[in-house]
């Protein structure tokens, strides 16, 4: 599919005001998503599972301007504040889909968002906050062309959310969910993301993820910043082969439930990543001491066990635990009681595979 499909064709319907409210969930990538091109292009293909707990709910109320206004004109609360600071990055990414939505500035926007997630909690809002306005803003989209099919509408939010924040994406549908081109994959694309096509066994159903809260603080490295690590990266052209391979291995994983090798594709991407940022230039260490102690018992308490618990990590110090719901009677004490001290002030949520947007 070309950049062209979506561009708008002209619109059936006026709409003069209305509202529309989208909770959008947050996502933890299996094989990670490191380096970008120029517009949000992934380097290489990524996957995800798509959470449920953590989420943003934004509602967009929309009035349209007598004339057409020469900027976007928009009003933004966070948690029922004024949020003034928000406003340049939202300005940003409406100006990267304003071709695609060009009704952008017929309209004064009012965007009240809040996540299920605490604020300081180093959980990062972009993929649920950017996915759940990419589609509010679609929703009026539809309302003026009420002819788009539902797959256009999904393709097209998440073309859009891409714009705003790369993992953003992923956050549209659920459970496993592709962006990014990859030979093994049919119907695979960067430009948007699709739900996984192939054979998921049951043992990935209803996956849980507690997410342990390690540190709280601002994230040591911006994500964009990060991407950026990637160019001229001595190891850049390896890694993102690597991914392409790992999720040609993970397709049989998945049809098989082959929990062993997953363990081993998952945590090595975890690692793969924080080694990136370990061996760029400028170099960062993302991972605290809690973050290794959490590492350590978990290899531990699986070795003893038996149990298939994992680990994966984003751009920080948190620590996504993953085990299949046939464990969590045993995995969730053994969190309780080995994990959950060292977590800032003992804070972790508990989450779980999710189905990907809702419009309420
Ligand atoms: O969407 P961004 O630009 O914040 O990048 C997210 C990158 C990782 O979370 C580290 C990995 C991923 O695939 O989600």
């Amino acid at each position: 599919m070309k950049i062209a499909a979506f561009l708008p064709k002209a619109y059936t319907k006026n709409v003069v005001s209305g509202n529309v409210t989208w909770k959008s969930p947050s996502n933890i990538a299996l094989i990670k998503y490191w380096g970008k091109k120029e517009d949000q292009i992934p380097q290489n293909p990524s996957i995800s599972f798509t959470l449920d707990a953590c989420a943003t709910t934004t509602k967009l109320s929309y009035k349209k301007q007598e004339t057409t206004n020469t900027d976007f004109s928009f009003d933004l609360f966070f948690e029922g504040k004024q949020k003034d600071d928000f406003k340049p990055k939202i300005n940003t990414f409406l100006q990267r889909i304003e071709q695609y939505l060009p009704f952008l500035k017929d309209y004064h926007f009012t965007i009240e968002t809040s996540n299920s997630f605490p604020h300081s909690s180093g959980i990062a809002s972009s993929a649920s906050g950017m996915s759940a306005l990419a589609l509010c803003l679609l929703s009026l989209e539809k309302e003026l062309n009420p002819a788009m099919t539902d797959e256009h509408f999904n393709q097209k939010a998440s073309f859009l959310a891409r714009l705003g924040s790369g993992s953003a994406s992923r956050s549209i549908e659920g459970d496993l969910i592709v962006w990014g081109t990859h030979e093994d994959t049919v119907g695979s694309s960067d430009l948007f993301a699709i739900k996984y096509p192939y054979k998921v066994h049951e043992v990935f159903k209803n996956y849980h993820d507690t997410i342990l809260l390690v540190d709280k603080g601002e994230k040591q490295v911006s994500s964009s910043v990060g991407h950026n690590l990637m160019h001229n990266h001595p190891f850049a052209a390896e890694r993102f082969a690597q991914a392409h391979e790992n999720l040609t291995k993970m397709q049989s994983v998945l049809a098989d439930g082959d929990l062993k090798e997953f363990i081993a594709i998952v945590e090595s991407e975890a690692l793969t990543l924080h080694a990136m940022m370990m061996t760029s230039m400028p170099y960062f260490i993302l991972m605290k001491p809690n973050t290794l102690e959490i590492i350590n018992r978990i290899w531990k308490f699986r070795e003893t066990s038996g149990s298939n618990v994992c680990f994966t990590l984003d751009a920080g110090a948190n620590v996504h635990v993953l085990y299949p719901e046939n464990e969590k009677d045993i995995v969730y004490p053994f969190i309780q009681n080995e994990l959950i001290k060292f977590c800032q002030n003992e804070h972790h949520i508990c989450d779980r595979i999710g189905f990907g947007a809702k419009k309420s």
